[in-house]
């Protein structure tokens, strides 16, 4: 991880690999830049006179230094129009920023970034998205190459953040904090997210959980299928029936607020592979399904920011887990399922099994009490048609909670969109032989897996996410985002904010 420090002292007078200073497209400097011109004789305006920069969004200029400052180099960063910067639009400067430092081998770097003017972002939070967006550029996932000193790149080590006002400090010590925190549940995500399915199964997930008990003082137990037999949790073992390996549920417990408060619980789809089962996938592809767990490995990350964070909240995090494979045993089209809530579900697509492991997953979720319950669920090829991969998709009956979570997403940078749960859609489920059938018909297929889910759901102050063109990205950049755990942790974070003022 790489380490943040502050300082308030000059920031011309730090010996540094690198001085990153950033210049907007109109030739004018941020202060730090101002000062660097001042003492190296006009260099950088003669820079951006000379055409060298122009100043655009994300343009970088690696410029060697003299003597007369004490950094080796400076590197010039274009922050576009002044009056134009958005959040999303920093984030790319930001990454940029760190390609070029990578490219350069540099590993100290004295970041003057955060000067740049960022629209309804404050200094400490753009020094967070700095420390996030460090951290996302510099995941690697090289657990599974044999030879991992070839692999390695050259990151920045050290970031320091030159403070002008000392006043600065605690706040943006604080957000560095948070942005580490989030950082640390992100990359967790990511690594269990990115393991293939044949490492990372129901089994595996339940041990990475119990490793959370110690390292983050997390209450954990799993379930296994003689225990999901007796709560009589017939949707979710059918789901497994078809696969060698075991389903497990895994509870675990972040416990930092009062004991009587009651609980947010998450509930994360943990489908560590899914081939479709009887209803069986084409190949092209097919690969990615070993991220249909991302829903529960964000539940992981949450918690892990949320104890690293010590939120004064109590949050329940419940992972349903299981393969969906084809074979003799597996669910067969038609066949008809009792849930734990004593619904039964008329299985018509062995492929829409997300729905099938939650909702007894939902369903046991009660047992807490919750305040809120949000389930974050790789649920509809759907969702990744209606909405791609900017945003996830949020159903709710509550507008509350809706744009609590909304919200989340907007300060985060960890976009979800809501689309409509009416009532309208749950006609698509009726089975004629059973309670619900866990499938509509051709329309609106994000929307009748969520109809599914709020058929469990009624009178709980529940949410769902589906995070199917979210969690991951496939083609040459393939691999797991982390997503959605930004935005959970935001609304956590939020959610304590409001809490202890409501106690005060
Ligand atoms: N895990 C998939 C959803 C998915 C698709 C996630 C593409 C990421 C990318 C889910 O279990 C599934 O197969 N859903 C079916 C539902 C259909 C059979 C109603 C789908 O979306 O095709
Ligand atoms: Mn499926
Ligand atoms: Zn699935």
């Amino acid at each position: 991880m790489i380490k943040h420090t502050i300082k308030t002292s000059d920031s011309l007078g730090i010996s540094t690999d690198c001085l990153v200073i950033g210049v907007y497209a109109d030739g004018r400097l941020t202060p730090t830049a101002t000062k660097v011109d001042r003492s190296s004789n006009g260099l950088i305006k003669s820079l951006l006179k000379r055409g060298d920069i122009a100043g655009k969004c994300g343009q970088t200029l690696m410029v060697p230094c003299g003597t007369n400052l004490r950094a080796k180099r400076l590197l010039l960063v274009g922050l576009g129009d002044q009056k134009k910067l958005n959040t999303d639009a920093f984030t790319d400067i930001v990454q940029s920023t760190a390609k070029a430092l990578q490219d350069a081998g540099i590993t100290t770097v004295v970041l003057a970034l955060a000067e740049g003017n960022v629209e309804k972002r404050k200094l400490e939070e753009r020094i967070r998205i700095i420390v996030e967006t460090f951290s996302d550029f510099c995941y690697q996932f090289n657990k599974l190459k044999s030879n991992k000193s070839q692999l390695k790149k050259t990151f920045p080590e050290t970031i320091l953040f030159p403070l002008t006002n000392k006043q600065d400090a605690t706040q943006v010590r604080k957000y560095i904090n948070q942005g580490k925190a989030i950082s640390q549940g992100v990359e967790l995500t990511r690594d269990l997210a990115n393991l293939p399915g044949n490492i990372c199964t129901p089994s595996y997930l339940a041990a990475q959980a119990r490793k959370l008990q110690r390292s983050h003082q997390l209450k954990v137990s799993i379930l296994n299928e003689q225990q999901m037999r007796t709560l009589k949790m017939g949707s979710l073992l059918s789901v497994s029936r078809g696969s060698r390996e075991p389903a497990k549920l895994i509870i675990m417990e972040y416990r930092g607020g009062p004991k009587n408060m009651a609980p947010i619980a998450l509930v994360g789809k943990g489908l560590t592979f899914d081939a479709g089962g009887i209803s069986l996938k084409p190949a092209g592809k097919m690969d990615e399904m070993k991220y249909d767990m991302c829903g529960g490995a964000s539940v992981f990350g949450t918690l892990v920011a949320a104890a690293e964070l010590k939120l004064p909240l109590n949050v329940i995090g419940i992972v349903p887990s299981s393969e969906n494979l084809p074979d003799g045993a597996a669910n067969k089209p038609g066949d008809i399922v009792t849930s734990m809530s004593g619904k039964t579900i008329e299985i018509l697509n062995t492929d829409a099994e997300g729905r099938l492991i939650l909702c007894d997953a939902l369903t046991y979720a009660r047992r807490y009490n919750p305040d809120v319950v949000i389930d974050i669920a790789t649920l509809t090829g759907a969702c990744v048609v209606a909405l791609g991969d900017p945003a996830s998709g949020l159903f709710s009956k509550h507008d509350k909670l809706a744009s609590e979570i909304l919200q989340a997403g907007e300060v985060s940078g960890d976009y979800a969109w809501r689309l409509p749960l009416w009532d309208q859609y749950q006609k698509q489920i009726n089975s004629p032989f059973a309670d619900i059938q866990n499938i509509g018909g051709s329309g609106g297929g994000a929307i009748t897996a969520a109809c599914f889910l709020a058929r469990f759901t009624e009178d709980l102050n529940w949410a769902h996410l589906d995070v199917a063109g979210t969690a991951y990205k496939s083609g040459a950049q393939k691999g797991a985002t982390g997503r959605p755990v930004r935005l959970l942790t935001q609304f956590l974070i939020e959610r304590a904010k409001t809490k202890s003022q409501a106690n005060s």
